[in-house]
């Protein structure tokens, strides 16, 4: 029914449209309004239906949009689960609901897999922030030291690398090497924010995450303030001093999960934007308050541009065999330390 519909409405909100996407909304209507939805719903049916005709699936990071999220994904996740889920699936083809080294990491996990990614423009501070002749100069300049490399960096770095992680087991993946020392690039904070949890001496580098670094402890102290009672979750990519101030930090999994098992009566994520909204579908008696930073990369996939990208297979996602070789190297290590 799906198929008649959608094409004979020419992306419309038709009230056959209306009728059929409605047990989707009824799922997501408390954060998205009658308006919005009538411009998604004939998207979605659309991408629904060439998703199952081309045998694609949509992985989606925990910041896409709840659209995205909860009515186009076949999965959604946290970094590590993304990666998970890459190297697991039987489609032939991934949309990558999500930035650049997402898609990158999918594509070493799964070369002979077609990785498609809507918008090639989607990038990420971290990534942007180190090179892999970086990485061969660190190597040179601490000839013993492992070198941790988070997920958020192009493939070049991870090749570059003894092993990846991301924030869902950063923690055991140091804890994983007998050396005293560990380099843990690029991001500074979460660096020192697993510095703080173990007896490693950790090195780093200098880069940061753009959404999480603009939060400051005055900004917990102030929400603190004006919501007595609510519990305050933030993401390790932001500085220690505001985890400091937090009642939780843990990785975009860690911090939905903290919600659903332990139902606060209010929360606020210290986090990207669409984190709270997509959490907030499924645990209806938590009030999320909400301030949060936007991040510009995640922002940049949309349901149009999901469907331009099923539509004419663009924008394939490449990655030279040599270095996916070496990179994968360091990415299968990380699957395989248990956390
Ligand atoms: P996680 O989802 O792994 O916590 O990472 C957050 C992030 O910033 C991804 O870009
Ligand atoms: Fe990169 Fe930060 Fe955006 Fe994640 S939220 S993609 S780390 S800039």
């Amino acid at each position: 029914m799906f198929d008649t519909v959608v094409q004979s409405a020419q992306l419309e909100y038709t009230p056959a449209v209306a009728q059929a996407a409605a047990p989707l909304y009824n799922k997501v209507k408390r954060v998205i309004n009658e308006l919005d939805w009538a411009t998604f719903a004939p998207y979605i049916l659309e991408i629904n239906r060439l998703k199952k005709e081309k045998g694609a699936v949509i992985l989606a990071h925990n910041y896409m949009t709840p659209e995205i999220f909860h009515c186009v994904a076949d999965f959604a996740g946290d970094s590590l689960q993304l990666a998970q889920q890459a190297a697991k699936t039987d489609a032939k083809i991934i949309v990558q609901a999500g930035v650049h080294f997402m898609a990158e990491t999918s594509k070493i996990l799964s070369p002979e897999k077609t990785i498609l990614i809507p918008d090639t423009k989607a990038g990420c501070s971290l990534a942007s922030s180190i090179t892999g002749a970086d990485v061969r100069l660190l190597r040179e300049k601490y000839p013993n030291v492992p070198i941790v490399t988070y997920v958020n960096t192009s493939a070049d770095v991870k090749a570059e690398s003894d092993i990846c992680c991301t924030s869902s087991n950063a923690l055991a993946i140091v804890e994983s090497f007998d050396s005293d020392t560990v380099l843990m690039i690029p991001d500074q904070y979460l660096a020192r924010n697993i510095a703080r949890q173990t007896k490693k001496k950790i090195l780093t580098w200098q880069g940061s995450c753009e959404v999480h670094e603009r939060f400051t402890p005055e900004d917990i102290k102030k929400f603190r303030k004006a919501y007595p009672g609510a519990v305050i979750l933030a993401h390790p990519e932001c500085p220690p001093e505001v985890v400091a101030e937090a009642d939780f930090a843990g990785s975009t999994k860690a911090m939905s999960d903290y919600v659903t098992d332990k139902q606060p009566q209010k929360v606020v994520m210290i986090t990207e934007c669409s984190m709270s909204d997509n959490v907030s579908v499924n645990n209806p008696n938590v009030e999320f308050v909400r301030p949060c930073n936007l991040c510009p990369h995640m922002k940049r996939i949309t349901l149009k541009n999901i469907l331009t990208c099923l539509q004419t297979m663009s924008h394939e996602v490449t990655v030279d065999p040599a270095i996916a070789v070496r990179a994968r190297l360091a990415v299968d290590k990380m699957l395989a330390v248990k956390v």
